[in-house]
């Protein structure tokens, strides 16, 4: 079953269509036999900005190159947000100019984007709608895309925390490091996103720890889909130590129309995995979603600020109960 699901792409309609027909998929419905009908026009999509922020990296953040910014940061206590968006939700990133490779870094005077992009907005806005029932997460994602084609496929990610309060603040950018692939330090290397916790100086902290942290439910949770066209791929991983494929417990939908991609992943809120996050009613979880174009791959991409989802808990983002 693990590796059926794996590399396999599940459409829920398809899924409602066959839960008659018990001779022809029993095992797929002992995992997904109770997924809702879920009427999407009756739940709000939440305007989520993502911001192609280029090499802003983790120690960027921290770095003089980050103006006044640095010095707060080094102390953890506000929030991307609470520095970059105004009371409107108006954002002062200069993301037109990242993206062109026009703005330099303020004492290094290197670009923030390397491999520039040219005639594409810095930002583009998800919609972000979200449902649960006693048994499964829905998450509804749509966003103005140029769809199928090109050698790279558009690409969905969405981080999950609710044991870090470094992903609360920063969101996705305390798995993003200047040592990676594609990153400053990091050409030609093969690491990928990590936590800043799960290292010191450098080095990866010792297996006790970083299984301290799985324990405690302290990693990053990561939903990934692939698109080409109507088609979607899922993966189901986790950052703590680097970038790891779990179990897949996702399954999804996606459509291109109208140079809209909308894409519809379910979940169980507990799907006994260490390695996924577990949801609960009454609870909140913090997500930083990010936007590959077509054609981009690695570092280049969209990404938000955090943003939080509540479960009947005051959050950013509402979950309708059904
Ligand atoms: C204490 C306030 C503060 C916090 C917190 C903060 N920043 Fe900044 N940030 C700044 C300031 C001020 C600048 C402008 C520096 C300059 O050029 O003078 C800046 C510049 C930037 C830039 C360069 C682009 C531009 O338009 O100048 C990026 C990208 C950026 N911040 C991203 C982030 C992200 C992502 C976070 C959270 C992980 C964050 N910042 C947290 C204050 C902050």
């Amino acid at each position: 079953m693990k590796n059926l699901k794996k590399h396999s792409c599940w459409n829920l309609r398809a899924l409602s269509m066959t839960s008659s027909s018990l001779l022809v998929l029993p095992l797929l419905l002992v995992t997904n036999a109770v997924l809702a009908e879920v009427d999407w026009g009756k739940i709000e999509a939440k305007p989520v900005t993502t911001i192609y922020a280029g090499v802003s990296s983790w120690e960027f953040m921290k770095d003089k190159d980050h103006g006044t910014g640095q010095p707060v940061m080094k102390k953890g206590k506000k929030s991307c947000a609470e520095c970059h968006v105004s009371k409107e939700g108006k954002f002062d990133i200069n993301a037109d100019k990242i993206i062109t490779g026009e703005l330099k870094k303020l004492k290094s005077k290197k670009p923030f984007e390397p491999n520039p992009i040219q005639g594409v907005s810095g930002f583009k806005d998800v919609g972000v709608q979200v449902a649960y029932d006693a048994e499964n997460i829905y998450m509804r994602f749509a966003w103005a895309d140029t769809g199928a084609g090109g050698e790279q496929p558009a690409k969905l990610s969405v981080q999950f925390s609710n044991k870090l309060k470094p992903f609360r603040l920063y969101g996705c950018y305390i798995a993003c490091h200047d040592d990676q692939k594609g990153m400053p330090k990091g050409i030609g290397k093969d690491k990928k996103l990590y936590g800043h916790y799960t290292h010191k100086k450098g080095e990866v902290k010792p297996q006790e720890k970083l299984d301290k942290y799985l324990s405690k439910g302290q990693f990053i949770d990561l939903w990934v889909a692939t698109l080409e066209g109507d088609k979607v791929t899922l993966s189901d991983e986790y950052i703590l130590e680097s970038r790891i494929e779990d179990q897949n417990d996702l399954s999804a939908t996606a459509s291109f129309k109208d140079g809209k991609y909308t894409v519809v992943i379910t979940r169980k809120l507990n799907t006994g995995d260490a390695k996924d996050t577990v949801l609960s009613d009454g609870a909140k979880v913090d997500i930083g979603v990010a936007i590959h174009h077509k054609g981009r791959e690695g570092v280049q991409h969209y990404s938000s600020f955090p943003v939080s989802v509540g479960f009947s808990a005051e959050a950013d983002i509402s979950a309708m109960k059904l």
